[in-house]
C-alpha cells in the first residue's frame, strides 16, 4: 500500500485491485499522469476515464447538480460496482472526460484500494487495466502479463470477486436516467431504488460520442462463437468461424455451457462450464479469467453459450456479444 501510495504521488501508474476488474490508475487531477494510461493502454483519447473517490463525501468535489436521486444512490450502492455520469467540476481536467463537459464517477468496494484512495488528497482515474479492446483484467498476474513493464506497481488484492465492470448511469440529461453499461449491479436493483426505470442508450462505433461503447470490445484473440443454451450449431456454421482448418474433426474446439444437464456437444474437443450450478454470480467473477486462459491454450475456435437474461446475465451476455464481435 505504501509503495502504491507514494508511486501515484509521483505520478506514476499503478494497477489497482477492485471489486469489478483490476484497473490501471493515475492522479485524475494530473494531465500527465493521466496521459500515461492513455499511452500504456493504448487507447484512444476520445474514451474517457471512470475517476474513483473513497465515499460518497468527495462526489460533490469533483461533480456539480447532484440529483437527489444520485446521492441516493450512492448512499445505498457505494462502496461497490456503480458508476454515475454527472456534470463536472473544472478541476477535472479534459483530458480525464475527453472533452466532455461530464465526468464518470464511482466509489470503488475493495478493501485495499477504498485505504489507498482514503490516504490519498487526489482522486484516482482508472480504465480497467487491459491493453484497449482485450479480455478485462480480474487477477493481479492478468496485469503483469501483459502491461507488466507499463506499471510502477501492481497492489495485489487477489482475484476480483464481481468480475464483471461496473454499471454505467448517466444523469447527464435531466429528463431522463440513463443505462449507459450493464455492469456489477443489475438494473432491476438500480431502477428498484430510484423508483423509476433506466432508459437505454444505443451505441454504435460509428459514434464516438457514445464514448468506450464499442461494438467490439474484450475480445480474446482466437476466434469466438456465442450461442444461445438450446442451440444447436450447424458443422458448416461452426467451421465458418474457423480459419484454416477444413474438417471439424481436427478442429479443437472448447465448449463454455452454463446449462449442465444437456449432452456435451460432440464437435467440442473440451468441455467448460461458466459455473458448478448455474449460479450467474460465479459466472461473472469466472468470465474474462476463463475466456483469457482459453485463449492462451490457442483454441481454433471458442464456443460459447449464452447465460439467461436476468440479474448479472444481462451483462455477461454483453460482454459476449462485445468479445464475439469482429470489426
Ligand atoms: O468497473 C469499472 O468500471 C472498471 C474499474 C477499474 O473501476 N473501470 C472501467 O473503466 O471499466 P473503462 O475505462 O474500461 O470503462 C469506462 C467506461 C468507458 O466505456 C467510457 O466510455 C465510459 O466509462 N465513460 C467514462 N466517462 C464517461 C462520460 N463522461 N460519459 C459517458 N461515458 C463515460
Ligand atoms: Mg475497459
Amino acid at each position: 500500500m505504501g509503495r502504491a501510495k507514494q508511486a501515484l504521488e509521483a505520478n506514476g501508474l499503478v494497477a489497482i485491485p477492485t471489486e469489478t476488474v483490476y484497473g490501471l490508475a493515475a492522479n485524475a487531477l494530473n494531465p500527465k499522469a493521466v496521459a500515461r494510461i492513455f499511452e500504456a493502454k493504448q487507447r484512444p483519447s476520445f474514451d474517457p476515464l471512470i475517476i474513483h473517490i473513497p465515499d460518497q463525501s468527495k462526489l460533490d468535489k469533483y461533480a456539480s447538480q447532484i440529483p437527489d436521486k444520485a446521492q441516493k444512490l450512492a448512499e445505498q450502492l457505494w462502496p461497490g460496482p456503480l458508476t454515475m455520469v454527472l456534470p463536472k467540476r473544472d478541476v477535472i481536467p479534459d483530458l480525464v472526460t475527453s472533452g466532455l463537459d461530464t465526468v464518470a464517477i464511482r466509489s470503488p468496494r475493495h478493501p485495499l484500494t477504498h485505504q489507498l484512495l482514503q490516504s490519498l488528497d487526489f482522486p484516482l482515474a482508472a480504465p480497467s487495466a487491459n491493453p484497449f479492446g482485450y479480455l478485462s483484467p480480474t487477477q493481479p498476474a492478468h496485469v503483469a502479463d501483459q502491461l507488466g513493464l507499463e506499471v510502477d506497481y501492481i497492489l495485489d488484492g487477489g482475484p476480483a470477486k464481481v468480475g464483471l465492470e461496473s454499471t454505467i448511469i448517466s444523469f447527464s440529461d435531466p429528463s431522463k436516467i440513463e443505462l449507459l453499461r450493464a455492469g456489477g449491479y443489475p438494473r432491476e436493483e438500480i431502477e428498484e431504488i430510484l423508483g423509476q426505470a433506466l432508459s437505454v442508450r444505443t451505441h454504435s462505433s460509428s459514434n464516438p460520442r457514445a464514448p468506450g461503447m464499442l461494438v467490439q470490445h474484450y475480445s480474446p484473440h482466437t476466434p469466438l462463437l456465442v450461442i444461445d443454451a438450446d442451440e444447436k450449431p450447424e458443422e458448416a456454421d461452426i467451421l465458418k468461424h474457423i480459419q484454416q482448418v477444413g474438417e471439424i474433426s481436427t478442429a479443437r474446439i472448447a465448449h463454455i455451457a452454463f446449462d449442465l444437464s444437456k449432452p456435451q456437444p460432440n464437435w467440442a474437443s473440451s468441455h467448460y462450464k461458466w459455473s458448478e450450478n448455474g449460479d450467474l454470480r460465479q459466472a461473472a467473477a469466472r468470465l474474462f479469467a476463463l475466456l483469457r486462459t482459453l485463449d492462451q491454450m490457442k483454441y481454433d475456435l471458442i464456443v460459447a453459450e449464452r447465460v439467461p437474461e436476468t440479474g448479472l446475465g444481462t451483462a455477461i451476455n454483453d460482454r459476449l456479444a462485445r468479445a464475439a464481435a469482429r470489426s
